[in-house]
């Protein structure tokens, strides 16, 4: 059966260059901190943003714990400050929405600063680069977040970005993502 958060990163891989630069909007526990930071490989760079020192330490302890290349720097600040940090056109970006699995569920993303966040990251896009936003519909917050999102991403220009959505059709509070590419 398709498994969507399986297939996701498939849909970067294309975009991802080695020794390109990388963000994890959202770090979490670190999975796709760890992912970016073997896919860019050594000569790479990856940032990786969370309001949580905890997901910084356990992002930190993993990345270690899997030898991920030395590329990464782990940024204890909000997603839409990522403009403070990342001086660089990016080739990959990824947006993991919600909160931090096992934690306290009222430190999530919230729409007021994921949309700001959002319009960043696409100013960040290197020609050819691309953004995934995983969504999760199952509690109303995230479904209100979610459709904000697609009502921006709706508006960006036909010329210069490919957005895409893919959701199961038969399961409306699954996660679903959102997959932006830059010609
Ligand atoms: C679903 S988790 C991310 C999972 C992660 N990508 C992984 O691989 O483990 C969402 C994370 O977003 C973080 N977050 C919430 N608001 C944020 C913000 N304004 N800026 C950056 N991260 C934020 C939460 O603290 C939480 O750790």
């Amino acid at each position: 059966m398709l498994d969507l958060k399986t297939t996701e990163k498939n849909f970067l891989i294309p975009h991802i260059k080695e020794g390109g630069v990388a963000v994890d909007f959202t770090m979490g526990n670190g999975h796709d901190t760890l992912w970016l930071s073997k896919a860019v490989g050594e000569s790479g760079k990856v940032y990786a943003f969370d309001v949580q020192q905890a997901a910084l330490d356990s992002t930190k302890a993993l990345l270690e714990s899997e030898n991920a290349p030395q590329n990464y720097t782990l940024i204890l600040d909000s997603h839409h400050n990522s403009e403070k940090y990342v001086k660089e056109p990016i080739c990959v970006g990824m947006f993991n929405l919600g909160w931090l699995p096992g934690s306290d569920k009222t430190v999530r993303t919230h729409f007021e600063t994921t949309l700001p966040a959002i319009e960043a990251a696409i100013r960040l896009l290197d020609d050819d680069g691309a953004l995934l936003i995983a969504v999760y519909p199952g509690h109303s917050e995230g479904a209100e977040e979610g459709i904000m999102i697609g009502d921006i991403l709706a508006r960006l220009e036909r010329k210069s970005y490919c957005a895409a959505r893919f959701n199961l059709m038969n399961s409306p509070t699954s996660p679903y993502f959102y997959l932006i590419e830059k010609k």
